[in-house]
């Protein structure tokens, strides 16, 4: 099966967050099962490609005020994977994918809309695939397209739409008057459509025309029909419950293995942990911390700073958590807020809260190597990748009990020797502080602590059984939209409304 892969990041090439690692993966696991993969994405400044090659020279994307042109270059081909790149540099040639800290590039709109439509356009030239696999708001305009400009386009009669939600908290919201200006119809612009609270939004659009939508974890798929989580769709996804799935993201242990990791100071492994305090002793130096007493505990964050992410809590408890004998190291970037956050709290405890405001790659693979805990507060996280990487390098995460937090952190009981890490449900100061403590008092305790590092590194969180059953969505899209052309009765819940 051909599958094409729509996203704004992916790594190697481009990263901000989770998103990046799973484009990045999925395609590898797909490919390795024996189908053949596509990936489009946005030329970025920060995307490095020393091969490039045009293999579109010209795309024309009709806007209401004037014509734009660009181009498609590849990559080359790894692990069996085409990797396709939109070229337009007044749009991508920026020092950031989406915005500065001060807030999003203003024609965002714009510059998403022209990427979906040149991969529209450039799959006519490079293979149509039979399933188009967007991911987030940036490809949301995709499936729209689709059934609104290309539906009569024969090119596309078969083709199957799959949508993954990473994130309801982003969802392109922009005026009205940007659907004629992407030459969009008016009749978009409704309820049932993408009209929302007298805005245009692209997440909705997804959800409504996509064929199948999927979400990162089970229990965030879940969480997002309701009020609580839903960021205002959540009546949108009930209609379409029937087409909504949680599917787990793996992990690449190629690149987060304690065993194999290239940037870390010594590797270890469950049957000999003795390198992780030379690692410990290595992070500690990166930050520039002495620890009064080097048998503390390190904590470690590495994260966008962002609301979703909790660390309004860390703030609320600091200085309680400050008479601890423990020390947090935080990697991050984000959100002004948070990062001078963070800042005021290394200059309030500069004993026990060490800060690299950066987005450093190195630094988090350090973190996740020499810390003895990993924090993640979040306040919803639809998968999270770091707690999973973290369980793999006996770093025991302590973590909100939502999304997918939830799905892949089991409590530990010392009298069974049970469990991974430490969860707390409530969202307070109160939870949080508590259940640090839990984790705190558990680390006196070296030789169950090492039971419970142990039961971390066993599990298996590879692309596997998750690529699995993408493959089982993409089959059953095929069915939906007709496979060999002989078009399937749609089940009258899979019906694309608004057709
Ligand atoms: P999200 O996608 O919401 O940011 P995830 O836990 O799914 O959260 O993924 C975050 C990814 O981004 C991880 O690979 C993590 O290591 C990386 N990351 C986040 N912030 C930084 C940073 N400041 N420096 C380096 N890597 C980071
Ligand atoms: C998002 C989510 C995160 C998830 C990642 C990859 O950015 O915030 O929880 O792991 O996407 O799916």
């Amino acid at each position: 099966m051909h599958i094409a892969f729509v996203a704004s990041e992916c790594v190697p090439f481009s990263k901000t967050g989770g998103l990046a690692d799973v484009v990045g993966a999925l395609p590898r696991a797909l490919a390795a099962a024996g189908h053949q993969v596509s990936v489009y994405l946005p030329r970025y400044r920060m995307t490095k490609l020393p091969d490039a090659q045009t293999v579109v020279r010209s795309i024309t994307v009709p806007f209401d005020d004037r014509y734009r042109f660009c181009s498609v270059v590849t990559g080359g081909s790894h692990s069996g994977i085409k990797f396709y790149f939109v070229d337009y540099p007044p749009y991508f040639d920026r020092d950031a994918l989406y915005g500065t800290p001060a807030g999003d590039y203003p024609d965002n709109a714009e510059r998403f809309a022209l990427f979906s439509r040149a991969v529209l356009e450039a799959s006519k030239v490079l293979g149509v695939p039979q399933v188009f696999h967007c991911h987030d708001w940036q490809s949301a305009l995709v499936p729209v397209m689709l059934r609104t400009l290309y539906a009569e386009d024969p090119a596309f009669r078969d083709v199957g739409t799959v949508f993954t939600i990473h994130n309801m908290g982003y969802q392109g919201l922009f005026p009205p008057e940007i659907l004629p200006l992407l030459m969009l119809p008016w009749d978009l612009f409704t309820i049932s459509k993408m009209e929302f609270f007298g805005q245009v939004n692209f997440l909705k659009g997804a959800l409504v025309f996509s064929d199948f939508i999927t979400t990162v974890s089970r229990k965030y798929s879940q969480e997002i029909q309701t009020t609580e989580y839903g960021f205002g769709l959540e009546g949108v996804l009930r209609n379409r419950a029937a087409t909504v799935t949680g599917i787990l993201n793996g992990v690449d242990y190629d690149e987060w293995s304690p065993q194999t990791d290239k940037f870390i100071a010594a590797h270890y492994s469950p049957e000999d942990l003795s390198g992780k305090t030379v690692c410990k002793r290595d992070l500690l130096a990166a930050f520039g911390v002495d620890p009064a007493d080097p048998t503390w505990p390190v904590i470690g964050i590495v994260s966008r700073f962002a609301a979703q992410k909790g660390f309004d809590l860390i703030s609320q408890i600091m200085d309680r958590l400050a008479r601890e004998d423990m020390i947090v190291v935080a990697l991050g970037a984000g959100d002004k807020v948070y990062e001078e956050m963070f800042r005021r709290l290394h200059k309030q405890f500069p004993q026990k809260i060490a800060v690299k405001v950066a987005y450093d790659n190195a630094i988090a693979h350090k973190i996740e190597a020499g810390s003895d805990m990993f924090l993640m507060p979040s306040r919803y996280e639809p998968c999270g990748l770091n707690q999973i990487y973290s369980l793999k390098y006996g770093t025991v995460p302590v973590v909100r009990a939502t999304g997918g937090l939830d799905d892949t952190i089991e409590p530990w009981d010392a009298r069974t020797g049970r469990g991974t890490g430490f969860k707390f449900t409530e969202y307070n100061g109160e939870s949080l502080l508590l259940t640090i403590k839990q984790a705190l008092q558990a680390f006196r305790d070296q030789s169950s602590w090492q039971t419970l590092m142990r039961n971390g590194m066993s599990k298996d969180f590879s692309w596997n059984a998750s690529a699995k059953e993408y493959v089982r969505i993409y089959d059953r899209v095929r069915q939906i939209r007709g496979v060999n052309g002989s078009h399937a009765q749609p089940e009258p819940e899979l019906v694309v409304r608004a057709r």
